[in-house]
């Protein structure tokens, strides 16, 4: 069975209360309920988990090689800064679309640096929480034409 590892990074557990003009009210329990019935609904086995450190999110992903077949990744505000990230994506070449809540290109100019953009076959954003069952979606369909 195809298995999707979805990653969040820092300050995306307050999603609900956080800036909810930006990010909306959905919390991050809600959207992993959401991931849930999408992977049951696309049979995909679904692992999402979320950490404030990028050390963390880099073990994971170093994790992921051999029961993962693909990463969706919202690395919140390391998108922008962490080489470390991109690298550790690169290292174990798995499948990677990159996810965000808002549309980082319509922010701060600072936030239209992507480092894991540079890594990933796609991005989704600007959908909020809808946007993490679209991107089980994308990542499926992906796996099948490579
Ligand atoms: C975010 C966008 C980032 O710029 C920000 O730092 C976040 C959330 C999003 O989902 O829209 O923490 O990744």
């Amino acid at each position: 069975m195809t298995a999707i590892l979805i990653l969040n990074g820092p300050n995306l557990n307050l999603l609900g209360t956080r800036q909810p003009e930006v990010y909306g009210t959905t919390t991050l329990n809600d959207i992993e309920k959401m991931c849930a019935q999408k992977a049951a609904l696309l049979n995909i086995r679904v692992d999402m988990r979320q950490s404030n450190h990028e050390g963390v999110l880099i073990d994971w992903i170093h994790a992921a090689r051999g029961s993962f077949d693909g990463i969706i990744i919202n690395a919140g505000a390391y998108t922008h800064t962490s080489i470390a990230l991109m690298d550790a994506i690169s290292s174990v070449a798995i499948p990677t679309l990159e996810l965000h809540l808002s549309n980082i290109h319509e922010r701060e100019d600072f936030r239209r640096i992507s480092y894991i953009g540079k890594v990933a076959f796609d991005l989704i954003m600007g959908h909020g929480a809808a946007g993490y069952p679209m991107a089980l979606e994308r990542m499926v369909e992906h796996l099948k034409t490579t």
